[in-house]
């Protein structure tokens, strides 16, 4: 029987995908050099990034570039098992409840996962929480808006590069708005910008002439968005 929408095993099920540039994750790799870009180098050499729902360890290339102890949390065992063959210290936990200390990070990086959960600013209190005072926060997800449901279900899931097909709840994707408030609450200076894959570089991709595709700001973030910011 399929899995349901958003069931988190079906990461699992899709693990041998993590690392392959054109499979189900295709996506993701461009997001994690697009947050690459958002991160400073690392102060000194026992800097921690610490990196929410990591996944297959995605990051890894660049955490290591950057020069961060690359902390990565995740639910899933198959997932972290892969991170872990890429040099990430993974942790097995939950982003709604992170088992690392208060003030342990000079980075944390929550990629594509606050749309995964019922209670996203939790997961931006965790944010919060792990911070040190002054430490950078690189946040993307998928909008609530009533184009994302269209555009990032019904439409991504049947292109090359789109996510797994049952991947994602609209249900659960997330109000900007009352991110930006809790965000503020929280202690956190956070900015929003729309992201959009470059559509030149993604013919050039499907054409097997990039590696990768180059994501693109945009000033509407009604869709895929990321939030760049700092703690207080
Ligand atoms: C779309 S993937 C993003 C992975 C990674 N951040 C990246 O961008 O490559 C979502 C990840 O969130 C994880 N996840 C979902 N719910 C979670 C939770 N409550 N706590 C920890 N990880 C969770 C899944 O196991 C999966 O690895």
């Amino acid at each position: 029987m399929p899995l349901a929408r958003n069931d988190p095993a079906q990461y699992d099920e899709l693990a041998d995908q993590w690392w392959q540039p054109s499979g189900g994750f295709a996506m993701l790799h461009w997001l994690a050099a697009s947050r690459a870009e958002h991160i400073p180098p690392a102060a000194s050499p026992d800097a921690v990034l610490v990196d929410l729902a990591c996944g297959g360890g995605l990051m890894a290339p660049h955490v290591q570039r950057l020069g961060y102890r690359h902390v990565g949390v995740d639910l899933g065992a198959a997932g972290l098992a892969v991170a872990r063959e890429h040099g990430v210290g993974a942790v097995r936990g939950s982003v709604l409840a992170v088992p690392l200390a208060d003030g342990c990070a000079d980075v944390v990086v929550c990629g594509e996962v606050l749309e995964h959960v019922e209670d996203d600013v939790a997961v931006l209190a965790e944010c919060a929480r792990l911070l040190r005072p002054g430490g950078a926060l690189v946040v993307d997800a998928i909008a609530d808006s009533r184009l994302a449901g269209p555009v990032a279900v019904t439409l991504a899931e049947r292109i090359p590069g789109g996510p797994p097909p049952g991947i994602h709840d609209p249900a659960l994707f997330v109000d900007r708005r009352r991110l930006l408030a809790a965000a503020d609450r929280l202690g956190l200076e956070l900015r929003l910008v729309g992201l959009r894959p470059s559509v030149r570089d993604v013919v050039a991709w499907r054409r097997g002439r990039r590696d990768g595709v180059r994501m693109r700001p945009m000033r509407w973030s009604g869709i895929l968005f990321a939030g760049y910011g700092r703690k207080r």
